[in-house]
């Protein structure tokens, strides 16, 4: 058996039927700070409940970390205290930008996989661990442009992994949604980047367009290729590190989402027998 953890993201469609589940349940959520950092009331009665039951890791939204933009601390701070009042050590972000001039652009939007973006990167990194005093977790994230790049984008993950002592949450369904879209092999890509700065684990679904273009949607079940990418980066990881099933939509029949924690499980368990 493997000791992977299997988690899934806390929604509010799924907020209820999570805390009542008997079978197949995850091992932790993920959370989004900045949908529960003001809520109160009945949500706030929710998430204490479900605190309950179940450890947390955090998947922030704003955070912005490849923009120019000066960080807002006040935010941050609050942000701060909800990870350290649920005991939340994983903080993870998207290697991208959201913000331009203050205006929340509400996309991940890519970075130019540059020198000059590493140093600026890092040092923003720095800052932040600093002030939230654990390390950053950088997710891969899917692109739909490529901007000017000095760097393959796991050279770039690696440069600001060393620089900024940041960890690293591979996206595995990123990964296979950008290597379809703009046409290169997904194995370059792991064997490029440096495994051991991974300690979160994203996969999930997506959806392809008919004229070819694939949408990180997180709204569909896991195909197989990305299962098998998964079997195959998830060998070379060590047994510490938890997998995250994304769903943001269709939350229709939750047995989907069972059943994708169920192959996942399979998958770990079958990799920690050939160890
Ligand atoms: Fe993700």
């Amino acid at each position: 058996m493997s000791n992977n953890k299997v988690g899934l993201g806390l929604r509010r469609e799924i907020a209820l039927e999570i805390c009542d589940i008997e079978d197949s349940r995850p091992d932790f959520l993920e959370l989004a700070p900045e949908n529960w950092i003001e809520v109160g009331g009945y949500w706030r009665s929710i998430l204490s409940r479900v605190a309950e039951k179940y450890s947390f890791t955090a998947h922030g939204l704003s955070l912005s970390i490849g923009s120019t933009d000066p960080f807002n601390f006040e935010f941050l701070k609050k942000i701060k205290d909800f990870l350290d009042e649920y005991n939340i050590d994983i903080y993870s972000e998207h290697l991208s930008f959201s913000t331009c001039d203050n205006a929340h652009l509400y996309e991940s939007l890519p970075v130019p996989f540059t020198g000059d973006a590493v140093k600026h990167i890092s040092e923003r990194i720095r800052t932040i661990q600093d002030f939230m005093e654990r390390p950053l977790v950088l997710e891969n994230i899917t692109y739909y442009t490529v901007l000017e790049a000095e760097l393959s984008e796991a050279q770039f993950f690696n440069k600001i992994a060393e620089e900024s002592k940041c960890k690293v949450l591979l996206d595995v369904n990123n990964i296979f949604v950008n290597s379809q879209n703009h046409n290169y092999d997904p194995r370059k890509f792991i064997e490029e980047i440096a495994l051991e700065n991974v300690n979160y684990v994203h996969i999930g679904g997506h959806e392809a367009t008919e004229d070819g273009l694939i949408l990180d949607t997180h709204g569909q079940k896991i195909i197989q290729p990305v299962y098998e990418l998964f079997n195959e980066v998830i060998r070379e990881l060590p047994d510490s590190v938890p997998v995250m099933l994304e769903r943001d939509v269709n939350f229709e029949d939750f047995n989907d989402l069972k059943e994708d924690m169920s192959e996942i499980r399979t998958i770990l368990d079958s990799s920690s027998v050939n160890v």
